[in-house]
C-alpha cells in the first residue's frame, strides 16, 4: 500500500469510497435519515473545489484508492475514510500519521478534529482526547460528533 498526495483524477474514486463507507460502516451508528442527508452532499466537485484549501492524501493498493484523508490549511483535520473492505488493516493509522506529520511541518502544535461516533475509539488509540460532544449540521440534519484534540509532539 502506498500513500501519495491526491490528484484531480482521484476525485471520482474518493467520492465513491466516501459514499460506500458511510453507507456500509457509519450506518451502524447513525439513523437512516442522517445517513441520507450526509450522502446527499457528497460529490466529486465538492472535493475538487476544496483541493486548494487543504492537503489531501490517498492510500492506494493495486492502483485502487482504499482510503483518503485531508486537513485544512488552518490546522483542522477534515476527514479520514477507509474503504469498507480495508478497515482494520492499518490504513487509517498510516493516513492520520501522514496528516499529522504535515501539520507539524506547517508549524501547528495541536490537531483538532470532529470525530464520528464510529471513529471515536480509533482516534483515542491515536492519542486524541475528547474535548466535548457536539452536533454537526449536514443539510437539515444534526449528526452527533466528538470534538477531539491531540498535542503534536
Ligand atoms: C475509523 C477508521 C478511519 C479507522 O481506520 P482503520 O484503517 O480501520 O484503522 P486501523 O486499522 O489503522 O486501526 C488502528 C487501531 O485502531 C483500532 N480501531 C480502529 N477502528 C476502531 C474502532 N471503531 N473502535 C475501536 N478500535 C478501533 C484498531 O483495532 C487498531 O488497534 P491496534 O493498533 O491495537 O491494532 C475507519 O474505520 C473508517 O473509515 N471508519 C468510517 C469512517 C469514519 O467514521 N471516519 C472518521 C471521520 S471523522
Amino acid at each position: 500500500m502506498k500513500i501519495r498526495l491526491a490528484k484531480d483524477e482521484d476525485y471520482v474514486a474518493i467520492a465513491r469510497l466516501f459514499r460506500q463507507t458511510i453507507r456500509n460502516v457509519n450506518s451502524k451508528d447513525y439513523t437512516e435519515e442522517q445517513i441520507r442527508a450526509w450522502l446527499s452532499r457528497i460529490n466529486t466537485n465538492r472535493f475538487r473545489n476544496s483541493a486548494d484549501k487543504c492537503k489531501r492524501w490517498v492510500a492506494v493498493e493495486d492502483d485502487k484508492v482504499v482510503g483518503f484523508c485531508d486537513h485544512g490549511l488552518n490546522g483542522e483535520f477534515w476527514g479520514l475514510y477507509i474503504h469498507k473492505d480495508y478497515i482494520g488493516k492499518g490504513v487509517g493509522s498510516r493516513l492520520i500519521k501522514t496528516a499529522e506529520d504535515s501539520l507539524k511541518k506547517l508549524g501547528f502544535k495541536e490537531c483538532s478534529l470532529k470525530a464520528t461516533i464510529t471513529a471515536k475509539e480509533f482516534y483515542k488509540k491515536q492519542g486524541y482526547k475528547v474535548v466535548k460532544k457536539g452536533l454537526h449540521n449536514v443539510n437539515d440534519k444534526k449528526l452527533e460528533i466528538f470534538v477531539m484534540t491531540k498535542i503534536l509532539s
